[in-house]
């Protein structure tokens, strides 16, 4: 039996001979385009196809030498020179009906993208040349072929589809070897499309696609660089002055993640007029994610960092430049928020691994998005001021995204799909002064001094704590977009891989003590805001004590975790 990596390099083998072909002259209104595979990685192919009227090409195999054209400009003048003579020269093709609203194919050095339209073409009034073209087109007569000014770019919504037609194009590529030189089928057109959404999947080319984008090899998505963070970052501080102690409610996020995303595209419609009918993106992710929320609250008030961007980094996409391009951004985001009327240190750890997880955007028929998403060992930590009434909570939400904002037809439509990993942790607590049944905690451990305040975390024997603990946890992954892309999708647009809410923990102590435990957790998380939201912090009834009293340090294993997660 073959192994699927042996049949990978098979499929690799087959597709590199489809790549671009500079030899033959495409005129017959249906060109093809190949990502170059220069760096290994991105593979693609696009084709145009029309009246031979609609395309026309400019290359050296249509007869044309090019003078001065810069390699990244997508808009630009440049000179052209037909460099064959008679009839049989491809030359003709370009003139015959008029330049003017042509989608033309370029040379690899000469602009950035594949096809550009013809805005205008004229005399230049500068008819020399360099000394080695000369050489070549200058007759024994002395007479040279005359020297032709093209203006170039990527307005494709400036060309009139009355004159000749309309210009279809299919798109397929990944940021991974594999997805160019089959564009075999191509999308249906005309009528047959009328109601497209009703029919997704029917014309089968993007969900073709997304069969090739599914069973990307894993030894292929793995070569691909990583993200990796290891970073520190605060989420919000605010003091209070309480006599002779400074009072505040501090809040940091400790984030670890090492992630490798995959992503995938599809598109087809008309490049004249542009409008794409049909879209599909494909976004493979294998994750190490993990966040620790570091909360001290010597202060009472509530506190709301809003949702803030902590890290953030592109990552390799796709681009076909001009017509269809998907720049991914990687980011973490936190948020934290606090409603606390008594002193608090807490570390609660958010660590999940995502194994093949895949979005298929929008939603595929066939095609389901998912993963595997596993909570790993939970560290946590929990202390407060003992002997005192309160109702606090406490809700931090770590939100590692993939942003992938989409370019299409020469900027004419643009979105961003984001895939959100929200994994959260609300934690609250029931505290009764009542002591009446006032039981003593075990000392705590730890007596070190908190690198955050001065109050010490003591081994304070006499310390009750009376009431109930709760910290509720969650993962939410689903994808949506932030806009319409030609009506395909628009904010609507959800795809759900995974959502669980489960109880981390509950501990009652003193009076309500007993087995309270449920596998659903009562403590709901709340939709996060983006508006950072900060209200006058005062000081907290148990700021004069300064002890704390641990309640938990421990690391919740992962395996207990599952159960509840299942
Ligand atoms: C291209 O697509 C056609 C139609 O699905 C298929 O029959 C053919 O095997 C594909 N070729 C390659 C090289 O993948
Ligand atoms: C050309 O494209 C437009 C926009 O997609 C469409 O409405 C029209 O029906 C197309 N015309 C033909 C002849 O296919």
């Amino acid at each position: 039996m073959m192994q699927p990596a042996f049949l990978l390099v098979l499929l690799l083998s087959a597709v590199v001979r489809g790549t671009n072909d500079w030899s033959k002259p495409c005129l017959d209104g249906q060109c093809s385009y190949d990502l170059p595979n220069s760096d290994g990685s991105a593979s693609g192919s696009l084709k145009i196809w029309g009246s031979p009227n609609a395309i026309s090409d400019i290359t050296a195999a249509a007869g044309w030498t090019i003078i001065g054209c810069s390699k990244n400009a997508l808009a630009q003048d440049i000179r052209i020179v037909c460099s064959s003579n008679g009839a049989s020269s491809g030359c003709s093709h370009l003139l015959q009906n008029g330049a003017e609203g042509k989608i033309v194919r370029l040379p690899e050095n000469c602009g950035q993208s594949a096809f550009a339209r013809v805005a205008k073409l004229w005399v230049h009034a500068d008819q020399s040349l360099p000394s080695d073209i000369a050489a070549r087109l200058v007759r024994r007569d002395g007479t040279q072929p005359q020297v032709k000014g093209v203006a170039l770019d990527t307005n494709f919504a400036a060309v009139d589809p009355a004159k000749s037609g309309n210009v279809s194009i299919a798109i397929e590529g990944a940021t991974v070897p594999g997805a160019n030189g089959n564009l075999t089928i191509t999308p249906a057109t005309g009528p047959q499309r009328r109601s497209r959404l009703a029919q997704r999947g029917l014309f089968g080319f993007i969900e073709d696609a997304f069969d090739k984008f599914n069973s990307f090899d894993k030894s292929v998505t793995k070569a691909l660089p990583p993200v990796d963070v290891n970073k520190n970052f605060p989420l919000f501080e605010q003091k209070a002055s309480c006599g002779p102690v400074a009072a505040s409610v501090k809040a940091d996020i400790n984030t670890k993640a090492h992630a490798v995303v995959t992503v995938g595209v599809a598109a087809s419609g008309t490049i004249v007029p542009p409008k794409l009918d049909d879209f599909g993106l494909f976004a493979g992710l294998d994750a190490e994610l993990d966040g620790t929320l570091d909360l001290v609250a010597s202060a009472s008030g509530t506190i709301d960092s809003g949702e803030k961007t902590l890290f953030e980094v592109g990552i390799p996409g796709l681009d076909f430049p001009g017509l269809l391009s998907v720049g991914p951004t990687f980011k973490i985001l936190g948020q934290a928020k606090a409603s606390l009327d008594l002193n608090v240190d807490m570390k609660v750890d958010l660590s999940y691994k995502v194994d093949g997880a895949k979005l298929f955007f929008p939603a595929s028929k066939d095609k389901k998005s998912g993963g595997g998403f596993t909570p790993g060992d939970t560290p946590l930590k929990l202390s407060v001021s003992p002997s005192v009434s309160s109702k606090g909570t406490v809700e931090a939400h770590v939100i590692p995204r993939v942003d992938f904002g989409i370019n299409a037809l020469g900027g004419i439509a643009q979105a961003t799909v984001g895939l959100d990993l929200d994994a959260s942790a609300a934690l609250t607590l029931t505290l009764n002064a009542d002591a009446n049944a006032a039981v003593t905690v075990k000392p705590s451990r730890r007596s070190a001094v908190n690198r955050h305040r001065r109050a010490t975390v003591t081994t304070s024997t006499g310390a009750s704590v009376n009431g109930c603990v709760e910290i509720g946890a969650g993962l939410d992954v689903a994808a949506s977009a932030d806009g319409s892309f030609f009506g395909i999708f628009d904010k609507s647009t959800k795809v759900s891989l995974f959502s669980k809410d489960f109880q981390l923990f509950k501990k009652c102590l003193g009076a309500s003590t007993g087995s309270a435990a449920s596998k659903r957790s009562n403590v709901r998380r709340t939709p996060i805001k983006g508006a950072l939201e900060r209200r006058a912090l005062t000081c907290s009834a148990g700021n004069t004590a300064t002890d704390l009293t641990s309640i938990i340090d421990a690391v919740l294993p992962a395996a207990s975790i599952k159960r509840s997660f299942a």
